[in-house]
């Protein structure tokens, strides 16, 4: 009753739009207003030619591209309600008749190439509430009108080269909320008169040539969460004491401001979450006070600090980064400053001591794994030997915080429609379902925190809820560190459950960035929208988003396209429950143009054949799912078991294609590589036919749940094997082969537990020489492959080389040495290992079940697989060399194998073993399925490739 009541309302919404569009059409522009448009038009230079329509007829009536209209009560006229410009490629200078846009809210010009100052007649424009200007190359001073604003809400002039005092007429600014100048060169001081804002939030001043004093008096703002003013000079000025009086202050951010004095009591500041104060000329000691449980980043570096360190820097549960490095600290390393902290997840903790005097380490000195010390630089260093056998006394330099990627696609879902701009949603929960998404550049401003993977699921359902979608609508392809430091993402928008976002939609997602009404948690503060990339919308949105439709309006569409994605979503909801039937019905013969070709040493089975060798493709015969589809075991007519990989109906491909893959698959043959037997192509169904491998994938081992864990010998030939499969595709291939997709759950184990290495459907063609024999060292492509065994070289430059299996392998060498997979509880098995080789015990992260092995044997394996694990491409060995290595790892065993047990290990003199007889492991095969991936890890019969899944 409550849906349809809703429905009802919708539909009357949509209808009162319609009629509200109506009227608004028999309306054109107020003639000032559309002659001052001409004249903006007029010394504007717009290269892509974005204004194409800016000179035809009325701006309101057949709508220009940026523009909004409204009708206002007084007279009989469409007025110009907001100017959006972002990013259009535009230079030229911004003309004065601006000024005559009487009922202009919004003038958004961010991200072009403006030159010139900004008209002073703006400060005629009362209604404005928004002024985006950021991102181009203005100059000139800023103008004393803008103090005239009353309803100014947010001014963002940030990234020009605007020069000249903060005028002292902003004090009158009484809506400003977010003010904004940062990077640009203004000078003189901040003005204390800004203390007088009732509602000033955000007071970004940092990269400027202001000076000093920083004026106490901001301290009586009643609002101010942000102040961040680093890289000015305001020399011989101190921090004013009073500052510790601003009750609503959570980020405090004056780095490399030349402030001299002391650090004041900042304890006082119940929710700061972000001081930094690093690169100044700071002395005294570090205040003893305790700062707010809030705080995630300290950074007091590089400053002529003295004294001990005090105890307050102890049991702050949140936080992330401390840094004093570049000091004249003494006493002792403070060895509680984790212990309130709980690390889950990503959770990471980061505390830099480096090039101070610090010369005394508590006897029992023992971080937690996720915590990194860093003491090179002390004496402690020099006398204390538990500290350099520890690792925590090399140099280090503390890069940025991690950056980040989104979660891939499966590679085997078969390619999107190419009429328009469609992607996979990694984030889906529906696998391989194309869709045409928003892109959006978006930048966090001044975050309040200095690591972003802990917080990213809170940011996902924040921005998210504030953009009225469905978290999985929402994909961060990849987020980067920039200086400031800014928190750079590029994220997807997608539509729910539909391929398409209707243009409402699209102009609702546009008016909530652009007009900065998404408000994220104070601890993300203030974004930047740096792009809204339309892909195929575009052709009709500049149409739309003119059309004179207000916020009410626009609520009531979204209302009804709600109602609709509702209706969508069960649509489709039995559309997939009615894909699910075992008989494919609807007929694809007309996409697929037929190539019956005959391969050599490929058997060609027919649909019934395979049917019959899976009980008609029964549940219980599958084994695993991957995105390119499902993957039965089966029985032929003459009792050999096979692997059949069935298509799913996304993933068809034209015959041709289908043939040149089979074409390549038969003529790799090698003990470590799964064998092509066969394949059917009929009636809208193609599979691959595959031996079948009794023993299941590596990982299956690995997990916990094993039943017969693998010794160390096994794990060994199962590493070597799989090296030489790979080596084969590599270099004996004509043409070679890059994998693409080495992972664990792509290593197959036949009954003797031999690895064959599996699915080259990811497989490229490795570059072959061109005419003049030159050979290319890579080749580019679109980034592919599985979360957490993707080189990172590789998806940062898209270069793909032989390095990138090498990379991947690396992890499954590294799974097969700890048991771990290569992301858990959000944990990268790279780091963890690394964290713990550099500490110098390695116990507590080799996999326990290792029964038998020599602490040689292991340390060696165990380097080898970081080596194969470095970001530096050319720091990686090849495949040769590693094949050459775990051959001497071999031959290092002893010839009865397992003879000694590792119970505890350490690396260097204090290394223990103990000696004694473990029960040789005998490997029955009996008890095991054979399940066969075709992608994704452990989730082999949820129905859902994992490599398609946000961890969430
Ligand atoms: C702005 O102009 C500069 C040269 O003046 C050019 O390098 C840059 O690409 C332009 N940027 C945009 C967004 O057009
Ligand atoms: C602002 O508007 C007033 C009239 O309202 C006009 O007299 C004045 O010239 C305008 N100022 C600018 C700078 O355009
Ligand atoms: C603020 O506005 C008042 C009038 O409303 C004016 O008298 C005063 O000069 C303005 N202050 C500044 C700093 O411009
Ligand atoms: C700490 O932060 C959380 C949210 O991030 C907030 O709810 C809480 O009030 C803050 N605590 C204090 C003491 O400010
Ligand atoms: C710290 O340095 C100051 C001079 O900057 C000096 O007066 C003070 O005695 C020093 N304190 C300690 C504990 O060394």
């Amino acid at each position: 009753m409550a849906r349809f009541g809703g429905f009802l309302y919708a539909a009357i919404l949509v209808v009162l739009c319609i009629f509200h569009v109506d009227v608004v059409r028999a309306q054109i522009t107020h003639p000032t207003e559309a002659n001052a448009l001409r004249a903006i038009r007029g010394s504007l230079i717009d290269p892509m030619n974005n204004l194409k329509n800016w000179n035809r007829g009325d701006p309101c009536t057949p709508r220009w591209a940026g523009i909004i209209c409204e009708k206002i009560p007084s007279d009989a006229y469409l007025h110009v309600t907001e100017l959006q410009l972002l990013k259009m490629n535009l230079s030229g200078t911004l003309a004065p008749e601006v000024g005559l846009l009487s009922q202009l809210k919004t003038l958004d010009f961010m991200w072009n190439n403006l030159t010139g100052s900004i008209p002073k007649e703006i400060g005629n424009i009362t209604t404005l509430k928004l002024i985006t200007l950021n991102g181009n190359q203005l100059s000139g001073t800023l103008p004393d009108e803008i103090g005239s604003l009353q309803n100014l809400n947010r001014l963002q002039i940030d990234e020009n080269q605007i020069s000249g005092p903060i005028p002292k007429s902003f004090a009158n600014l009484t809506s400003m909320r977010h003010l904004h100048l940062n990077n640009n060169s203004l000078s003189g001081q901040i003005p204390s008169e800004l203390s007088r804002l009732p509602e000033l939030l955000h007071l970004l001043v940092d990269s400027n040539n202001l000076s000093g004093p920083l004026p106490p008096k901001l301290a009586e703002t009643r609002s101010l969460k942000i102040l961040q003013a680093d890289n000015n000079n305001f020399s011989g000025s101190s921090i004013p004491a009073a500052y510790n009086n601003i009750p609503t202050l959570l980020k405090l951010s004056l780095r490399n401001c030349s402030l001299q004095g002391v650090i004041p009591d900042l304890s006082g500041i119940p929710q700061l979450g972000y001081l930094d104060l690093s690169w100044n000329q700071l002395t005294g000691s570090i205040p003893t006070n305790k700062l707010a449980s809030n705080i995630t980043t300290i950074d007091l570096s590089h400053n002529f600090l003295n004294g001990t360190i005090p105890a307050n820097f102890s049991g702050l549960p949140n936080l992330q980064f401390l840094s004093i490095e570049g000091n004249r600290l003494d006493g002792a390393v403070p060895s509680a400053i984790w212990s309130n902290i709980t690390f889950t997840g990503n959770r990471s903790l980061v505390l830099d001591f480096q090039s101070n005097s610090l010369d005394t380490i508590p006897a029992t000195f023992e971080p937690p794994k996720a915590a990194t010390v860093l003491l090179f630089g002390n004496p402690v260093c020099d006398s204390s030997n538990s500290a350099r056998a520890a690792g925590l006394c090399q140099p280090t330099s503390v890069n940025e915080a991690p950056s980040g990627q989104g979660p891939q696609v499966s590679i085997n879902c078969a390619p999107c429609p190419k009429d328009k701009t469609y992607e996979y949603n990694p984030s889906s929960p529906i696998p391989c379902f194309c869709a045409v998404p928003l892109g959006v550049g978006f930048r966090l401003k001044s975050p309040g925190i200095a690591d972003f993977r802990s917080y990213k699921e809170a940011f996902e359902i924040d921005s998210t809820s504030e953009l009225h979608l469905q978290i999985y609508q929402l994909y961060i392809e990849h987020y980067i560190w920039e200086a400031g430091p800014r928190l750079n993402m590029h994220l997807k928008l997608f539509p729910s459950n539909t391929t398409l976002f209707n243009m409402s939609e699209v102009v609702q997602l546009r008016h909530l960035l652009a007009g900065w009404e998404v408000t994220l948690s104070d601890i993300f503060g203030p974004y930047e929208l740096l792009n809204f990339t339309l892909g195929s919308y575009a052709d009709e949105f500049p149409t739309v988003v003119s059309s004179g439709l207000s916020k009410g309006a626009l609520a009531g569409i979204l209302a009804g396209t709600i109602t609709a994605a509702i209706a969508m979503s069960v649509v489709s909801t039995i559309f997939i429950m009615k894909r699910r039937s075992k008989r494919r019905t609807v007929s694809r013969r007309s996409l697929l143009s037929r190539f019956s070709v005959k391969v050599d040493g490929v058997r060609f089975f027919t649909f019934e054949e395979m049917a019959g060798a899976t009980n008609d493709f029964d549940d219980s015969a599958q084994v695993g799912q991957g995105g390119y589809g499902k993957v039965y075991k089966g029985n032929l007519a003459d009792g050999t078991a096979v692997a059949i990989k069935r298509a799913h109906e996304d993933s068809l491909q034209g015959s041709k294609e289908f043939c040149t893959e089979i074409e390549l698959l038969s003529r790799l043959h090698h003990r470590n590589l799964v064998s092509l037997i066969g394949y059917c192509d009929e009636e809208d169904e193609q599979m691959l036919v595959y031996e079948f491998m009794p023993n299941g994938t590596l990982r299956d081992h690995l997990s916990v749940t094993s039943k017969i864990p693998l010794n160390f010998s096994q794990r060994l030939h199962i590493a070597l094997g799989a090296s030489k499969g790979i080596l084969y595709l590599h270099t004996e291939a004509d043409p070679p082969i890059f994998h693409r997709d080495v992972k664990a759950t792509n290593i197959l184990l036949d009954s003797k537990f031999v690895a064959k290495v599996a699915d080259f459907g990811l497989s490229r063609l490795a570059p072959v020489p061109d005419i003049e024999g030159t050979l290319p060292a890579h080749i580019s492509t679109v980034v592919k492959g599985t979360p957490g065994y993707l080189d990172p070289e590789y998806f940062l430059t898209h270069k793909l080389t032989e390095k990138s299996d090498v990379y991947s392998l690396g992890i499954v060498l590294l799974e097969l040495l700890t048991g771990m997979k290569p992301i858990q509880h959000g944990k990268n098995i790279v780091r963890e290992v690394n964290t713990a080789y550099r500490s110098g015990d390695i116990s507590g992260i080799i996999d326990s079940r290792i029964s038998s092995c020599s602490p040689e044997c292991i340390t060696r394996f165990l380097s080898l697989a970081l080596k194969c694990c470095q970001d530096e491409t050319d720091a990686r060995p090849y495949m040769a060399e590693i094949v050459r290595e775990l051959d001497a790892i071999r031959s290092l065993l002893p010839e009865g194998e397992d003879l000694v047990s590792v119970t505890s290990m350490e690396i260097g003199s204090s290394a223990t073993l103990t000696k004694s007889t473990s029960n040789s492991v005998t490997t029955t095969t009996g008890e095991h399925f054979g399940s066969f991936q075709t992608s994704g890890s452990g989730r082999a019969h949820s129905g859902i490739p994992s490599g398609t899944v946000a961890p969430r």
